[in-house]
């Protein structure tokens, strides 16, 4: 039987392009992983999904295909119009959110504009994405990162709750997709942000929101 390792391993290896430029230098070997275009269709009707959305704290270690990573992420933030705009509202027309993806081999970032991902760190850092046991296997955290920079004329106060709104609106895309893909999901405040910044090597101005947990429902 397939590890999870190397069953994400596969995945990851079958669609995966030529090696780009890494985002950090500790990155070199993560490869970019370039997503299959989303498919924008399938699943179930949006009310079915509302009638299957809830949390879920049990998952298999069965990984994601890439088509399902890819078709999740453009729901949770991608892009849906030619003037770049997003499948989620967000303040001020001011784009703060990153959406980092941790998986067993390494966590990389979601790029919208070429709907790929740009390897980060080559580091399995989903035990450190939360405070609750089933983050470490679950195959798949996002972790949902501000730019606080980018929020000008607010106090740190404001930028928190505009940064919260903005991921809270990506998170209920992220539960409506799951729930009408079959998959489980888990919206998570339980982290230690500081922590999870320093891992992920974020510059001082960028601040953790939530973390959203995304598997196949154990059972
Ligand atoms: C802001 C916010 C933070 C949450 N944080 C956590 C968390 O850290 N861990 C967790 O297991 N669930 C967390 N949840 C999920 C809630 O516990 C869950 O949505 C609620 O109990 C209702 O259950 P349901 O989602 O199955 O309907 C959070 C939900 C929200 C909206």
């Amino acid at each position: 039987m397939m590890t999870r390792r190397q069953a994400s391993s596969g995945i990851l290896a079958s669609a995966a392009l030529a090696a780009g430029a890494s985002t950090v230098t500790v990155a070199q070997e993560l490869k970019p992983l370039d997503l299959p275009p989303p498919r924008g269709e399938g699943g179930e009707r949006l009310t079915a999904a509302l009638k299957l959305r809830r949390s879920t704290r049990e998952y298999s270690d069965r990984p994601l295909p890439v088509q399902v990573l890819s078709d999740l992420l453009w729901a949770a933030f991608g892009i849906n119009r030619p003037s770049g705009d997003r499948t989620a509202p967000y303040w001020r027309h001011v784009m703060v959110m990153d959406i980092y993806v941790a998986m067993a081999d390494g966590v990389w970032l979601y790029e919208p504009k070429a709907h790929t991902l740009l390897p980060h760190l080559k580091d399995d850092i989903r035990a450190q994405t939360g405070l609750q046991d089933f983050v470490a296997t679950a195959p798949l955290n996002l972790v949902y990162v501000a730019h606080g920079e980018r929020m000008t004329d607010i106090s740190s106060e404001e930028r928190r709750l505009y940064a919260s709104v903005d991921t809270g609106f990506i998170g209920q895309n992220v539960y409506l997709f799951c729930a009408s893909e079959g998959l489980g999901s888990v919206f998570r405040a339980a982290l230690d942000g500081a922590n999870l910044a320093r891992v992920l090597r974020l510059p001082a101005q960028q601040f953790v929101t939530f973390a959203q947990t995304v598997g196949y429902p154990r059972g």
